[in-house]
């Protein structure tokens, strides 16, 4: 064990779109004086890319030619000082407010579906976690990414009320949305992420299980900073 890694532990969440991990994942980082990385991020870059160099067509992507492009991809993270979070971005342009949109959220799944795009944005999320100090959440971060972190939470709510959490914040953005669609996407994407060959959606066997359906924002933070707080304590033993 390094100096730099003494005392800090990987947290790794995954779970269902749409359960809040990121927005609980960050608070977590923040108050543990962690590095917060929302892997979806990068799915989805990876997807806008894809959405603007008109490789998909007919809701199809190109597999050919997103294979022959993937080299002219690079995705990396800037500190936003206003949000005090990593934003992602696409060769070299920030697109954190871009991949949030209806027509990345319903291209992305096939997307990260791809082998060659996993290996390539997992090995950059290993790399990202070499020193600890980390809290990272998507799908197969307690699976894949990092199957020896420390903590692992799998995060699951009942899907209307995960649907009406993601309308209501659209709504509070004036975004013009219907509910039936979001439920929709949600749904879609969950079965399409448990279903898929490659790293799909799973509780790693370690994973403790966060229902968060009744639960407020504070006291999902409350239960897995509890959680996290345990694990740090014995590794300082
Ligand atoms: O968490 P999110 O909704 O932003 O994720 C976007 C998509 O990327 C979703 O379809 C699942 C996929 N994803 C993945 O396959 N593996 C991850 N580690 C993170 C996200």
């Amino acid at each position: 064990m390094t100096d730099s890694t003494k005392n800090k532990i990987v947290i790794a969440i995954d779970g269902y779109s749409s359960c809040g991990k990121s927005t609980v994942a960050k608070e977590i980082a923040k108050k543990l004086n962690y590095i917060f990385i929302d892997s979806g991020a990068m799915y989805r870059a990876v997807a806008l890319y894809c959405l603007r160099a008109g490789l998909v067509v007919d809701g199809q992507i190109n597999l050919k030619a997103l294979l022959e492009n993937l080299g002219k991809i690079q995705i990396s993270f800037v500190f936003n000082p206003s949000t005090a979070h990593n934003d992602v971005c696409l060769n070299g342009e920030n697109v954190e407010q871009e991949i949030r949109q209806l027509a990345v959220a319903q291209n992305v799944s096939q997307i990260a579906a791809i082998a060659s795009v996993r290996q390539l944005l997992v090995a950059q999320q290993q790399q990202m976690g070499r020193s600890k100090g980390i809290v990272m959440d998507g799908r197969d971060i307690g699976t894949v990414v990092f199957p020896q972190a420390e903590l692992k939470i799998f995060m699951t709510a009942d899907a209307k009320i995960r649907a009406q959490r993601r309308y209501d914040e659209m709504i509070a953005k004036n975004e013009p949305v219907d509910f039936e669609e979001i439920l929709k996407n949600i749904t879609e994407r969950d079965r399409f992420d448990e279903t898929r060959e490659e790293s799909p959606l799973r509780k790693a066997a370690d994973a403790i299980v966060l229902d968060n359906s009744l639960m407020t924002r504070e006291e999902q933070f409350e239960w897995i900073l509890g959680k996290a707080q345990e694990k740090v304590m014995r590794y300082e033993l």
